[in-house]
């Protein structure tokens, strides 16, 4: 079934999706929605840049791809504006935060209590906060020495990195590990759990 098909299925949940860069996570999204595993449809991706490649992911399987930036649309309000705007009018059920770069306004939160989801390349509360994303994650977690780090899925509220855990998997640090070779094997779990988690949450929704 194509996504355009299964997008007219009227129990399929609506998904919104949002990402800065090359959508990797997001792709494993598309793919799943449209095997059915996922238990909805992708209604749309948003990038607050433009030349992400998560937009053109979304294109290619026919999925609406909204670069919106307060640059791009004229202010912070309008980009709050159209996030609140395309969760209205799919009534999007659950939103993925999928490497996005900045944060949310408080209205879509308010809006989405429980149902905005943020996944994070290291075993939260450790290596989170400012600062820590993309390989940076993954040069701290070496240079401290870490023995172990992983994936976090968790709920987003108004504290960066702060909100309720929902699941951990954990990557062993290998002694010859460098960034790379370690964020790729931490990709590929990341790759295995965050659709399982917005199943869940799809599920419960
Ligand atoms: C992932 O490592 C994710 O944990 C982090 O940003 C990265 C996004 O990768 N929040 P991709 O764009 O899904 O390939």
């Amino acid at each position: 079934m194509s996504q355009s098909e299964s997008s007219t299925t009227p129990k399929s949940p609506a998904v919104g999706v949002l990402c800065s860069g090359g959508g990797s996570n997001l792709q494993v999204l598309i793919d799943r929605a449209r095997t059915g595993e996922l238990g909805g449809r992708i209604a749309w991706v948003v990038s607050n840049n433009g030349s992400a490649f998560a937009l053109e992911r979304a294109r290619q399987a026919g999925i609406e791809a909204v670069h919106a930036s307060a640059k791009s649309l004229g202010s912070p309000e309008a980009v709050e504006s159209k996030l609140l705007e395309l969760i209205e009018r799919d009534q999007v059920q659950v939103l993925v935060l999928a490497g996005y770069m900045k944060a949310l306004p408080e209205s879509v939160l308010r809006r989405l209590p429980g149902r905005v989801v943020n996944i994070h390349p290291a075993l939260l509360p450790a290596f989170g906060g400012k600062g820590m994303n993309g390989h940076h994650v993954h040069e701290a977690v070496i240079a401290r020495g870490a023995q172990w780090t992983g994936v976090t899925i968790h709920l987003v509220t108004e504290n960066y990195d702060e909100g309720p855990i929902l699941r951990q998997r954990v990557v062993a640090v290998r002694p010859d590990d460098t960034p790379e070779t370690l964020g790729t094997r931490v990709l590929a779990i990341e790759h295995d759990t965050l659709w399982r988690e917005v199943r869940a949450l799809l599920e419960r929704a």
